[in-house]
């Protein structure tokens, strides 16, 4: 899809289609309303006829309004005008896509960034709207031998601002753009079956990210190399499969030569069966998603690429299957991990801090400024949050409270729980330094305290997407988050720089 800015009056622009905001009890917002005044009432009309009332999500077709320039005008409801929120204005937005895309036109002309909304700039709303657009499109069908085609599908999609707005339009263009492909690239990897996204597939999908951008370098190692700097957790999670593991890099070099970099760190279980400690099967297919971390590493990293952010990134991603076999770990195993802290594996299916905590050891060599892990940690923390805020725990207040915002601004919104002492002695083993499991109560808490043992050295923050990296039933697939959170959190850090 292909995106520009217009400045013109509604009736008068030439395309496939102009959309336009209504809301509830049939109000037209300022540019609706003009464009009904040159039409002659056109709109008006409609809504007395009661074709449309302005609820949100509603969508009406029109064709060849007359008095106007274009073949096609879209109403898009969006609820109640003093109701109207970032919420509505991003299904407004998802849903004028959606329409605008079945209905044959290949242009479109989008008046929704005029719509007011508190807080909210034109750049956050020109942005939102390349974001929302691209991934309403989105469709998980590449592994389908018969694509059900839109047959003229939505090519071009101008914004229409304020004529003192176009260059800060363009480059939320270009910001969304950037931020949408990265989303895109995560939920094309969550979405792929775990016979296809193995370890050495991500691997793969890293070194052809290395290849599109030549500020990005990558480095893969084996589990040679891995035995030999001693990560003794995260092979023991790879032991049961006959997939070897891998132990990915990534650097972004945006940033001055000397300039720390942000390290992120994304769980890499391409197909977690629960190992020998083996899961029920009800939607266990769905534990291929389990490496949903890693794939926001990858998009938030080509965001980062595309929009060249002027700062140095790192991405970690330690992957492996997790499957039970005749060689697999067995609850009660003692494993030394890369810090020399020995860990006793009560239960094979706590495998996401096995290979996060050698992870975390291992990203001291790049002299970190910050580490943030991204995973698909703990059922607990569906329990807690739901699908709508992933956890966030961390040992280092403002780097909570810069991802808090960052998700605020990105609508990808996280949640902070505590990880005080009292919870660290859950994880007490008679047998090694600790256990890898702390029992039934705060499960998400007792896993990043698991984590926070390997990140004493740096300031750290662990984000639990289990509930958000993916959607159940009919919608089944991935979702992309955290891409925009972590990508809004480096633009926060670059912001005097850019
Ligand atoms: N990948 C799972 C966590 C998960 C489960 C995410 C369900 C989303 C939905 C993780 O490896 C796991 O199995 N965690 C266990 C930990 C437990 C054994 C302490 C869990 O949450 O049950
Ligand atoms: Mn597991
Ligand atoms: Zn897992």
């Amino acid at each position: 899809m292909k995106f520009t800015v217009k400045s013109e009056k509604p009736a008068a622009v030439k395309a496939g289609c102009v959309v336009l905001g209504v809301y509830e009890r049939r109000i037209l917002s300022d540019a609706a309303s003009q464009f009904d005044k040159t039409t002659h009432g056109l709109l008006t009309g409609l809504l007395k006829a009661g074709d449309m009332d302005g609820k949100s999500g509603q969508t009406v077709l029109l064709h060849h309004p007359r008095g106007a320039s274009c073949e096609r005008v879209l109403l898009v409801g969006c609820g109640k005008k003093n109701e109207f929120n970032d919420a509505r204005y991003r299904d407004a937005v998802a849903s004028a896509a959606d329409a605008v895309n079945r209905s044959g036109a290949s242009d479109a002309v989008s008046y929704l960034p005029g719509l007011e909304l508190k807080g909210r700039d034109t750049y956050w709303k020109v942005r939102q709207l390349a974001e929302i657009s691209i991934a309403a499109l989105y469709k998980p069908d590449e592994l389908k031998s018969k694509k059900d085609k839109t047959s003229r599908p939505l090519r071009r999609v101008a914004v229409n601002v304020d004529s003192n707005d176009t260059e800060i339009a363009h480059k939320a263009l270009n910001d969304g753009q950037a931020i949408a492909a990265g989303v895109k690239l995560a939920r094309t990897l969550g979405d792929l079956p775990g016979n296809i996204c193995t370890p050495t597939y991500l691997a793969d999908q890293a070194r052809a990210l290395g290849a599109g951008f030549k500020q990005i370098k990558v480095s893969v190692l084996d589990e040679a190399a891995m035995k030999t700097l001693g990560m003794g957790a995260l092979l023991s999670v790879a032991r049961g499969s006959e997939e070897p593991a891998r132990l990915i890099s990534l650097e972004y070099r945006g940033g001055s030569k000397g300039a720390k970099p942000v390290v992120l760190i994304g769980k890499g279980v391409t197909f977690d069966s629960g190992g020998i400690s083996i899961k029920p099967s009800a939607a266990m297919d769905e534990m291929k998603f389990d490496m949903c971390g890693a794939a926001s590493v990858l998009g938030t990293l080509k965001a980062c690429a595309e929009m060249e952010l002027p700062l140095n990134v790192v991405g970690v991603i330690p992957a492996t299957e997790n499957l039970p076999g005749g060689n697999a770990s067995k609850p009660g195993d003692i494993v030394t991990s890369m810090s020399g802290q020995t860990i006793e594996v009560l239960n094979t299916d706590a495998e996401g801090r096995l290979i996060l905590c050698d992870a975390l050891s291992y990203c001291e060599k790049f002299d970190p400024e910050v580490v943030v892990d991204i995973a698909t940690l703990t059922g607990a923390c569906v329990i807690a949050l739901g699908s709508h805020a992933a956890g966030l725990l961390s040992n280092d207040d403002a780097l909570a409270e810069a991802l808090l915002n960052a998700g605020k601004t990105a609508v990808d919104r996280a949640w902070p729980m505590p990880l005080w002492e009292e919870y660290q002695q859950q994880l007490e083993s008679n047998f090694a330094d600790m256990a890898n499991i702390g029992g039934r109560e705060a499960g998400t808490i007792t896993a990043a305290c698991f984590l926070s043992r390997f990140a004493k050295d740096y300031r750290w923050a662990h984000l639990d997407i289990a509930g958000v990296a993916w959607k159940q039933g009919k919608e089944k697939g991935a979702t992309g988050r955290p891409v925009s959170l972590l990508t809004q959190f480096l633009l926060d850090r670059c912001r005097d720089t850019r």
